[in-house]
C-alpha cells in the first residue's frame, strides 16, 4: 500500500515475447509499465522462436521487475498482491514469469493472482477509461486469439464468438510475410494500408449463420491466390492496395460481430483489446460503427494494446477478493477465458 492508501499490485507478463512488469494503483493508474521486447530477435526468423522466448525472458525477468518498482518509487513491501499470467501462451515462456511472480509472494506472503491472457487484454480498457465498468461486450483480437467476449462482470466471461482458423493478428502477419514486408506483419500492414484503396481488390469475407464466429484463412488464402496469379501473368501489383483491401475485409467482419453481439446483449458498450486493436483502419471503423447504432465505443492505447504487465495489475486488482493461488500454480498453454475463478477454487488458500 502506498502513503495514500492506494493498492498496489506488481503484474508480471511472459506469455509471448515480450517480459514485462508493472505497478498499478487501484487497478487503474500504471505507475510503471516496463516492456522488454523480443521482437529484434525473433525478426530474422519470421516468428516467435519459443526456446528462445523462454531463454530471453530467464534473462530478462529480475531486471525487468527490478526497473518497474524503481520507476513506480515503491519496493517489494509495498506491494499488496502480486498478477500474473498462469495462460494462455508460449509454456515455457509462461513458466519463467510464474516462476518469478511466485517466488515473490513466497518471499513477501503477499497473495499471487493468477490472470487469464485475454482477461489482461480486456483490462487495458479499465486503465484507459477510469469510469468504465462491466457488463461489455469486447473485441480481443491478437496474434493468438480473435475472441468476442461478454464481460459479465470483472473476472467472468463468456465466449460469444470466435475464430475457427487462423487469429486476425496472424492473418496480418502471413499477409505481410507473403508481401516480403516483415514481421510483425500488422503494424507494417497497417501503415502500408494507408496509401493504398480498400476497394481496390474484392477479397471474400466469411459470415456463419445464427454464429458470430470468425473465419480469417479464406481470405488469406485468397490474397495469395491473387499474388500468385498476378506473379504468373507478369503483372505487378500494387502493394498498399493489397494491404488496403485485405485489412478492409479482416476489419469489416470484426466490427460486423462485434456490434451484432453488443446488440444481442443490449450492453450498449463496447471494447477492443489485444494487439490488432491498435490497428488504425479497426479502432475508426468500430467508433463509426458504434456510433451509428447509438453504442459507446472504448479503446486501450496502442502500448496497453500489445502484451504488458499493466493489463495483468488490473485484472489481478479486480479480481483479489475472489481469486487467489497457492504454492502449486502451474502454467496453461491452453486455458478457457470462461470460468477462470472454478478453476483456481480448489487451490485457493
Ligand atoms: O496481443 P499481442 O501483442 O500478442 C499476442 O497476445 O499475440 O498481439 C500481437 C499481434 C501480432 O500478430 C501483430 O501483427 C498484431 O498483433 N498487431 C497488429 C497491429 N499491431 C500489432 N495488427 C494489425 N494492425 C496493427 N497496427
Ligand atoms: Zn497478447
Amino acid at each position: 500500500m502506498d502513503k495514500d492508501g492506494s493498492i498496489l499490485t506488481l503484474g508480471i507478463e511472459s506469455s509471448c515475447d515480450e517480459t514485462s512488469a508493472s505497478v498499478v494503483a487501484n487497478g487503474r493508474e500504471v505507475l510503471s509499465n516496463v516492456i522488454s521486447s523480443q521482437i529484434e530477435i525473433h525478426k530474422s526468423f519470421g516468428g516467435v522462436v519459443p526456446e528462445i522466448a523462454s531463454r530471453k525472458h530467464v534473462e530478462a525477468v529480475i531486471s525487468v521487475i527490478d526497473a518497474s518498482l524503481k520507476e513506480a518509487g515503491v519496493s517489494l513491501t509495498d506491494i499488496d498482491n502480486i498478477g500474473v499470467t498462469f495462460g494462455p501462451g508460449l509454456i515455457g515462456a509462461l513458466l519463467v514469469g510464474l516462476s518469478a511472480a511466485k517466488t515473490i509472494a513466497y518471499i513477501t506472503k503477499k497473495p499471487l493472482i493468477p490472470v487469464h491472457h485475454i482477461e489482461g487484454h480486456i483490462s487495458a480498457n479499465f486503465i484507459e477509461y477510469k469510469d468504465l465498468k462491466p457488463p461489455f461486450v469486447c473485441l480481443v483480437a491478437s496474434g493468438g486469439h480473435s475472441h468476442i467476449v461478454d464481460c459479465r462482470d470483472y473476472g467472468d466471461f463468456r465466449i460469444m464468438g470466435r475464430t475457427r482458423d487462423d487469429a486476425a493478428g496472424e492473418a496480418f502477419d502471413k499477409i505481410s510475410r507473403a508481401l516480403g514486408l516483415g514481421y510483425p506483419g500488422g503494424p507494417i500492414v497497417d501503415k502500408m494500408a494507408k496509401e493504398g484503396s480498400p476497394n481496390a481488390i474484392k477479397f471474400p469475407k466469411v459470415h456463419f449463420n445464427d454464429s458470430l464466429d470468425f473465419s480469417f484463412s479464406g481470405v488469406k488464402t485468397s490474397v495469395l491466390n491473387y499474388l500468385n496469379n498476378s506473379a504468373a501473368k507478369g503483372e505487378a501489383i500494387n502493394t498498399a492496395d493489397v494491404c488496403a483491401s485485405f485489412q478492409k475485409a479482416v476489419v469489416d467482419i470484426l466490427v460486423e460481430n462485434l456490434i451484432k453481439a453488443a446488440q444481442l446483449k443490449g450492453y450498449g458498450k463496447i471494447c477492443l483489446a489485444g494487439g490488432v486493436a491498435a490497428n488504425s483502419a479497426l479502432r475508426q471503423a468500430a467508433e463509426t460503427a458504434a456510433h451509428n447504432a447509438g453504442i459507446e465505443f472504448y479503446r486501450p492505447s496502442p502500448i496497453l494494446c500489445t502484451d504488458n504487465g499493466a493489463m495483468i495489475a488490473s485484472a489481478a486488482y479486480f479480481v483479489m477478493n475472489k481469486r487467489k493461488a497457492g504454492n502449486d500454480l502451474n502454467a496453461f498453454a491452453n486455458v478457457s477465458i470462461e470460468n477462470i475463478d472454478g478453476l483456481f477454487n480448489n487451490i485457493a488458500n
